[in-house]
């Protein structure tokens, strides 16, 4: 057993707007400050997606990256980026756009496209200072 992880780095912006709909905007406020700006603000996400598994006998490579590069280019990028996410996808059209549920979305997303032989996880930072991993 030599595992290896192996990871991919993508990157998407996107927009969005935290709030709670059965909340009035005070409490929305109080929670979610800046975050909560009715007309919407951006971020530069950065995601990194990390496959482990042992590298296989005839090719020496765990997953081959180009298509795990190509399979986040046309399963997220291809849904998130440069979209409002809370007007424009499906997925937080009744979902708060946090980083935690954007995680878990996305790595549900690729969870069902990538060999269960490989362990998967997902990190996203919103900036490079705030950063969510899935799982844990
Ligand atoms: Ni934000």
């Amino acid at each position: 057993m030599s595992k290896v992880a192996v990871f991919r780095k993508e990157h998407f912006n996107a927009a969005h707007r935290l709030y709670n709909k059965s909340w009035d905007d005070q409490q929305n406020d109080a929670v979610f400050g800046k975050c909560n700006n009715p007309n919407y603000h951006g971020h530069n996400y950065d995601l990194i997606v990390k496959v482990v598994g042992e590298p296989d006998p005839a090719t020496g490579y765990v997953i081959d990256l180009k298509i795990l590069s190509d399979l986040i280019q046309q399963h997220v990028l291809a849904k998130f980026d440069h979209k409002n996410l809370n007007l424009d996808t499906k997925e937080f059209a009744q979902l708060n756009p946090t980083a935690e549920n954007i995680v878990i979305v996305i790595y549900n997303i690729l969870r069902e496209l990538i060999n269960p032989k490989f362990e998967l996880q997902i990190r996203l930072y919103e900036t490079p200072r705030n950063f969510v991993e899935y799982p844990v």
